[in-house]
């Protein structure tokens, strides 16, 4: 696997792939990778010849007060699992290569409503950074298809979003959590979580369940979310949301079927978000 820290350099990679006639998956990640990125990974590599994972700590999706300067930041680690899951090309750029100007002087893409609500609203600018970053990495690197996680599913959303939007010739796949076998959902910031939170962490999923679980028997959903609130205020988190939508994110209506449960909670002073899709009867 080649590391690039350059963009003349990448292009120069791509243009290669490319006048073979390559089929190329982008896979960008903020790096300290764990199974969940692999997962993104293994499942670009099964679709293209060529796999690009891209590692970059993004400032513009970071609020003030936010973790970037603690964010865990391991690339040769990094590196020897991307080469063990068979990537071919990682672009790990610096900051200024990606950002020449001060942040608030950069060109950016915004995607409304989607980004409204849930983890839009306890973060407020973030997904501006998001869609701003992938745009401009889709644009770098031009592939075939791009991989992303369910874990972060309004990001996915969003995304999604803006490529119809832009009209992007790039196919979104969305790849299912991985999860410990406990249930919590692999993260780069479980790594914050002190022994006893990790221990506690957990409940957030099986929450989720018990909830899906109710919602399936055709319980009342108001009530229901509330319980669920209270349960995990019970356990010692702290929620942002807890919310049922359709899974495009819409309302949820008497006639939606297809929905997903969405949570975001502090525990201590790590954010923790999971979601779970279910039908409702
Ligand atoms: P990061 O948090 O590093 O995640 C990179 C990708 O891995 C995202 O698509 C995320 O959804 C996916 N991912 C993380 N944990 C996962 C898990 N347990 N199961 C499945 N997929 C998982 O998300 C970002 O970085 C950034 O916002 C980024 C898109 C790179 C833009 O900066």
């Amino acid at each position: 696997m080649r590391t690039l820290r350059e963009i003349p350099a990448l292009r120069e990679a791509l243009a290669d792939a490319r006048r073979r006639g390559d089929r190329i998956a982008l896979v960008p990640t903020m790096g300290n990778l764990h199974a969940g990125h692999l997962a993104l990974v293994e499942a670009a590599r099964e679709r293209a010849e060529v796999v690009i994972a891209t590692i970059f700590v993004n400032p513009m999706q970071f609020g003030a007060g936010e973790d970037l300067d603690a964010y865990p930041r391991t690339l040769e680690e990094d590196q020897a699992r991307l080469e063990a899951a068979g990537c071919d090309l990682l672009f790990a750029p610096e900051v200024a290569t990606v950002y020449s100007r001060p942040l608030e002087a950069q060109t950016r893409i915004l995607v409304p409503e989607v980004t409204e609500g849930l983890c839009g609203a306890s973060r407020p600018g973030h997904f501006d950074g998001v869609s701003t970053i992938v745009g401009m990495l889709f644009n770098l690197v031009q592939p075939d298809l791009a991989c992303f996680g369910e874990k972060d599913y309004q990001q996915l959303a969003v995304i999604r979003r803006m490529v119809a939007d832009l009209h992007f010739p790039i196919e979104i796949l969305g790849v299912p959590i991985v999860r410990a076998e406990d249930g919590l959902a692999l993260s780069s910031r479980n790594g914050y979580l002190s022994a006893e939170e990790r221990a506690t962490a957990p409940r957030l999923y099986q929450t989720l369940c018990e909830l899906r679980d109710a919602l399936e028997a055709d319980a009342d959903i108001e009530a229901t979310l509330a319980a669920g609130t209270r349960r995990l205020e019970e356990a010692g988190f702290v929620p942002d949301y807890l919310e049922l939508r359709a899974v495009d994110l819409g309302a949820v209506t008497p006639a939606t079927r297809e929905a997903v449960l969405l949570v975001a909670a502090r525990l201590g002073t790590t954010r923790l978000i999971d979601n779970l899709t279910l039908t409702l009867p």
